[in-house]
């Protein structure tokens, strides 16, 4: 194969396994490798890709440790990490794709990416929304919000619920699928910039800035005297604890996520748990994944409520794969604001 076939390919790679702290921009450094813009000869339901748009999800954190026994890989070290993203199809020796298909899900987070045997790959069918959006609202933040509100929480109209994390990629958009069920809805963020968006844009009924409150058992009876129905959880720790003594009796906890955690090197214990019995709560973890196969059911609430106004979307952009790491590292401190993604390539 003669050398112009060659491009460059820039990629993210992990220098080395972060076990435990916070990751550091150094743990993560710009390579800059050579691909084809073709499959290989003789390579078989494999489509050769050019990433678009990167998502930043904090279940990455998880993979920069080396861990045996997770339900999704450790990354390897040298190599470019993987993750969420929008790509477009550059070649294809796959049935299903052709030149040009526009697909969301698992690739590299590098400029292109060769995917054999593509198994989390969604094809984009909508065009007339963001693209962006397939990072997120779209994709699977989006289906993480949607299967665990109404498939987990199982709500029901006028219920109250709170939701942690409630400016991010998920939280913005459970708080407003439970406003569209008439739900009294509170959220919790780490900034008054976070806490006006969630009042003002998402349409939640209270907010308040958790890092503020020295008392979060209080500030809970405060947002909700009689109690919550429905917990969204997104952060674990001492919110969960907090949470434990305000539930309602046949209340219902979504354990999506506890990203507080995620850095530690051993998890903090949750003290409350018993109240679980006296008030018959059900808390239930999920991994959304177990869930794409409503997908279409998804599309088909959620685009006739993003074209008619009923649900918008806050995203953070970072511009160029340059900042991927940065901005990777930012969900751990609180620094993006909506949904944060990286764009590679705009076309
Ligand atoms: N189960 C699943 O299948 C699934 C799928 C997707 C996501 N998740 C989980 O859902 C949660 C939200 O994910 P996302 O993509 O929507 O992220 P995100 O909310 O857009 O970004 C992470 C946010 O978490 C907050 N945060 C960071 N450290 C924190 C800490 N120590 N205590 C409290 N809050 C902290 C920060 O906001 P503040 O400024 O408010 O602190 C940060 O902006 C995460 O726990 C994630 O792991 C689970």
């Amino acid at each position: 194969m003669a050398d112009e076939a060659l491009v460059k390919n820039k990629q993210v790679v992990l220098k080395n396994y972060v076990n435990a702290g916070l990751p550091k921009e150094s743990d993560m450094e710009i390579k800059e490798k050579s691909i084809q813009l073709k499959v290989p000869e003789g390579t078989k339901d494999s489509i050769l890709v050019k990433n678009l748009y990167l998502s930043c999800d904090p279940y990455m954190r998880n993979r920069m440790k080396k861990l045996e026994d997770s339900y999704v890989p450790s990354f390897e070290p040298g190599s470019a990490i993987s993750g969420y993203g929008v790509a477009k199809v550059v070649d294809s020796t796959h049935p299903e794709y052709k030149n040009g298909d526009l697909v969301w899900g698992m690739t590299g987070w590098e400029e292109y990416s060769l995917l054999t045997a593509p198994g989390l790959l969604f094809k984009i069918q909508h065009t007339d929304v963001p693209l962006t959006y397939y990072t997120g609202l779209l994709g699977m933040a989006g289906m993480t919000a949607y299967t665990g509100f109404y498939e987990i929480c199982t709500p029901k109209k006028g219920e109250y619920v709170y939701v942690s994390a409630a400016s991010g990629a998920v939280g913005q958009l459970v708080g407003q699928f439970a406003k569209l069920l008439d739900c009294y809805v509170v959220g919790s963020a780490g900034s008054k910039e976070k806490i006006d968006l969630l009042k003002n844009k998402f349409g939640f009924d209270e907010a308040f800035n958790y890092k503020e409150e020295p008392d979060l058992d209080a500030a809970l009876k405060r947002y909700f005297p009689e109690g919550i129905d429905i917990y969204f959880e997104n952060v674990g720790g001492k919110m969960l604890d907090a949470v434990l003594l305000n539930m309602r009796v046949h209340g219902r906890i979504a354990v999506c996520g506890m990203i507080s955690q995620y850095n530690n090197d051993k998890p903090e214990a949750t003290h409350n748990l018993m109240y679980i019995i006296p008030k018959r709560v059900r808390m239930q973890g999920f991994i959304v994944s177990d869930f794409y196969h409503l997908y279409p059911k998804y599309l088909e609430m959620v685009i006739p409520s993003i074209k008619e106004g009923k649900i918008t979307y806050i995203e953070d952009v970072a511009e160029g794969i340059e900042s991927a790491p940065t901005a990777l590292i930012g969900l751990f401190i609180g620094r993006n604001v909506g949904k944060q993604l990286v764009v590679v390539s705009r076309d």
